[in-house]
């Protein structure tokens, strides 16, 4: 089947099988990397996307029920917000093996849309699906709160 993607602002038709990931289209289909494939079960937040401005699991969405809807990779933020996270990020080191930072930017971004000055508990419950295996968490969370300064 044909699906036709909004993603990054650019429109990509695709043909694909029904079954299909949005998360390996995006990766091999349409070359954006920055998503990553860990877990593969909805259970560590590493293929963070937003969709229509929420944070979803890619690996978890078929590539078809995505289409319609505006798509944004870590490629894609780079501005307002997210610029202010990903500065935020450097500053604060808030990375150790940077496996899981795509979807941790993804996720603070979509956070920050939606509450622009989140208390500790807010972000820790906005970014509870996003796991850390290096256990940077207080560097992430120190991030959000800059970010949002
Ligand atoms: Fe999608 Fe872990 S790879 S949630």
């Amino acid at each position: 089947m044909e699906v036709s993607l909004q993603v990054n602002g650019e429109r990509h038709v695709v043909a694909v099988p029904p079954h299909r990931r949005l998360l390996d289209v995006l990766r091999d289909d349409l070359e954006l990397l920055g998503s990553k494939l860990a877990c593969g079960e909805g259970a560590c937040g590493a293929c963070a996307v937003l969709l229509d401005g929420r944070p979803v699991n890619a690996c978890l969405l078929l590539a078809a029920a995505a289409e319609g809807h505006a798509i944004v990779t870590i490629e894609g933020l780079s501005r307002g917000r997210a610029a202010a996270v990903l500065e935020a990020f450097v500053v604060e080191d808030a990375l150790q093996c940077g496996y899981c930072t795509p979807g941790q930017v993804v996720s603070a971004t979509a956070l920050l849309e939606r509450v622009a000055r989140p208390t500790r508990d807010e972000i820790r419950q906005a970014m509870a699906g996003n796991l850390c295996r290096c256990g940077a968490y207080p560097k992430i969370e120190r991030a959000i709160l800059r970010a949002a300064a």
